[in-house]
């Protein structure tokens, strides 16, 4: 066993990672290898393709970044195994989100991690309206990730696309935050800063930030917050001791003999926030985001398009920020592959029907287009 996974961890390293010049602490850089539904490595622009089921996340700036969500309209905890790529710009194969799905955006970049917390309506990205999401990480029920297959790089540390080991992404109809984590030291491993056993804890908790940004879209740097879970507790010659709090999770062990033993993991009371919220700093923002794609192009299940040249900005007004509904409850179970794999790939046959609404469109506004010389 530990002979097997040494020898395919030696032949991912030399298959993937082609361009690493920065050197990364133990645990920070994915070194296996890209989902089979993935580009090889991040691509920009892509040709748009709304039947994608590409899983390759690059979380690089406010305006150039992705998020899983459903291949096709489900919750979240149903979908976990076969979420899809959602991206901001044409990328990685992926789907593109439409321009004015997301409503408000904090971007925060510290030195262990980059953090996207988002606001909008998610119901445009196949999520069920008011489904309450779950949360997604490279580990899973097989181990092969939740979505299989899905993988994230970033370029904020070193302007290289880094294939991130350790990430989390909680997401459900109105609000999404999803971290990846950057660096590590001796105190803190990218895993426990991308813990990713506390799904029923919500976004305020796992990554703490400012949650007041609806209507505005902000990129910052930012203080490095404790690990999920992890309360300082003490502070001896310079050394901090923490407790770390697990979520309280009971369960049912069916062994061998096809008996089943109960168990219980975890504190029964939870705590209702993180020990402390990171402060921000050097913030810049804009007023949205644009890929300026025409929406019909990205109507559900068009494909084939190619990508425009793409721009950004425009000119929405900020809204009011509102009060926030905290993201990820109930996600443990990871509802059944097979069954959802098969209404995944139902999915595509619909992009015959719509490339003739995409070409109308498209000649409809050419005559726009002559009308106005
Ligand atoms: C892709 O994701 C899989 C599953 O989590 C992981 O084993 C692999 O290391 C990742 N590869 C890259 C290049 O990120
Ligand atoms: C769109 O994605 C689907 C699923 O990954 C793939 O089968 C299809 O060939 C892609 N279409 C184009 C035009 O690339
Ligand atoms: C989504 O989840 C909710 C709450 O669990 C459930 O009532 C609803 O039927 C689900 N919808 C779909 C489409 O699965
Ligand atoms: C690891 O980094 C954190 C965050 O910057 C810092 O508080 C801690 O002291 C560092 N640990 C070591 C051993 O340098
Ligand atoms: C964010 O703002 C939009 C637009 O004002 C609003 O529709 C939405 O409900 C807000 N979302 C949250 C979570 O408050």
């Amino acid at each position: 066993m530990l002979f097997s996974s040494l020898l395919l961890g030696a032949a991912a390293v030399t298959s993937v990672r082609a361009q690493q010049s920065s050197s990364f602490p133990a645990g920070v850089i994915a070194t296996g290898t890209q989902g089979v539904t993935n580009p090889p490595v991040p691509t920009a622009p892509t040709t748009i393709n709304q039947t994608s089921m590409a899983r390759l996340l690059s979380l690089n700036s406010i305006d150039d970044f992705c998020i899983f969500a459903p291949p096709y309209q489900a919750n979240i905890s149903d979908t976990e195994q076969i979420e899809v790529a959602w991206c901001t710009q044409p990328r990685n194969n992926a789907r593109v989100i439409p321009d004015g799905t997301i409503t408000g955006l904090s971007f925060l970049k510290t030195d262990f991690y980059v953090q996207i917390l988002g606001y909008g309506d998610f119901t445009k990205l196949n999520i069920v309206d008011g489904d309450e999401g779950g949360e997604l990480d490279p580990h899973g029920a097989t181990g092969s990730g939740n979505p299989i297959g899905g993988n994230v790089t970033t370029n904020i540390v070193d302007g290289l696309d880094e294939p991130i080991a350790e990430w989390m992404l909680y997401v459900d109809y109105n609000q999404f935050c999803i971290r990846a984590c950057t660096n590590a030291n001796s105190t803190y491993s990218a895993a426990f800063m991308c813990w990713h056993e506390l799904d029923e804890m919500g976004c305020e908790f796992v990554m703490p930030g400012n949650y007041d940004f609806n209507g505005t879209f902000e990129t910052c740097e930012a203080d490095v917050a404790y690990p999920p879970g992890w309360y300082p507790t003490a502070t001896v010659d310079g050394t901090t001791s923490f407790s770390t709090f697990a979520q309280f999770f009971t369960g049912v062990y069916t062994g061998g003999d096809g008996s089943t033993t109960s168990y219980t993991v975890g504190t029964t009371v939870t705590p209702s926030t993180a020990f402390t919220t990171p402060s921000s700093s050097a913030c810049s923002s804009t007023s949205t985001i644009s890929n300026g794609i025409a929406l019909a192009s990205l109507i559900s299940g068009v494909s084939g398009s190619a990508p425009p040249v793409t721009g950004s900005g425009g000119s929405a007004t900020g809204g009011a920020a509102t009060g926030s509904s905290p993201t990820g409850s109930g996600a443990q179970s990871t509802g059944s592959g097979s069954s959802a794999a098969l209404r995944g790939a139902h999915v595509g046959s619909g992009g015959g029907g719509y490339a003739t609404i995409v070409i109308v469109s498209l000649v409809s506004g050419l005559t726009a287009i002559a009308m106005l010389h």
